[in-house]
């Protein structure tokens, strides 16, 4: 059996969204995604609301980040763009590969100029095709912390389903958050709308 080939950065097309690799370009306008208070908060990246509304700085680090994603062997990290627009507007990321089981996880954000569309379902279920089809992965995973229902809805729309809970995953202004883990495997994707 031939491994994933992850190192491959494909270009994805739905209707509403186009998954592409990323380029040294977009590190400047991640960084502004990343400074959305709400990504911070519901992605776990800080630990109160002021650590949420405090920008992520735009330094070496970050634009090395985007400008090295299109190189890296054992996972995937795509742009997501507004089809409409062409803008960029968030990302979807294949990690933590586990060549024993053929799983990665899944995680996904989506900034204040995409959300509420059908673009960060669009965008979740082309990668789930992607990776449990062509790439060969068996099973994705992923957390997602109680206090973002959006997410969760978004997740099981594709066809994840939750395989367990984990007590205080996040402390946020003090306060313990759960996270529901989830699965998908090729069985359980769930086809796009007509
Ligand atoms: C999660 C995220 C990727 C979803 O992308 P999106 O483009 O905003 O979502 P969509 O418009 O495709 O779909 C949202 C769905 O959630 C539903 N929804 C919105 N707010 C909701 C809420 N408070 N409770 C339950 N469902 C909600 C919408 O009605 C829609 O479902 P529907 O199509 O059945 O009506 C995006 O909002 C995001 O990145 N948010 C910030 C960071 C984040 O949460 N990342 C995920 C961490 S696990």
């Amino acid at each position: 059996m031939t491994d994933p080939d992850l190192a491959t950065k494909p270009t994805l097309r739905g209707d509403l969204v186009t998954l592409r690799p990323f380029t040294a370009e977009d590190g400047p306008l991640m960084g502004e995604i990343l400074s959305d208070p709400e990504v911070r908060r519901l992605t776990g990246s800080v630990a109160s609301t002021e650590e949420a509304e405090t920008p992520q700085p735009v330094d070496e680090r970050l634009l090395d980040w985007y400008a090295s994603r299109a190189d890296q062997p054992d996972r995937l990290d795509l742009a997501v763009e507004d089809a409409a627009t062409g803008r960029l507007v968030g990302e979807v990321v294949l990690n933590e590969y586990d060549a024993d089981t053929l799983t990665c996880n899944l995680r996904t954000l989506v900034g204040p100029r995409g959300r509420d569309r059908g673009l960060g379902t669009e965008a979740v279920r082309l990668v789930c095709e992607y990776a449990l089809g062509p790439l060969g992965l068996r099973r994705l995973t992923l957390e997602v912390y109680d206090f973002n229902p959006r997410a969760r809805r978004v997740y099981e729309k594709v066809g994840f389903v939750p395989v367990a809970t984990h007590e205080a995953a996040l402390l946020f202004d003090g306060v313990a958050v759960a996270a529901t883990e989830m699965e998908l495997t090729a069985d359980g994707l769930s086809p796009a709308p007509r």
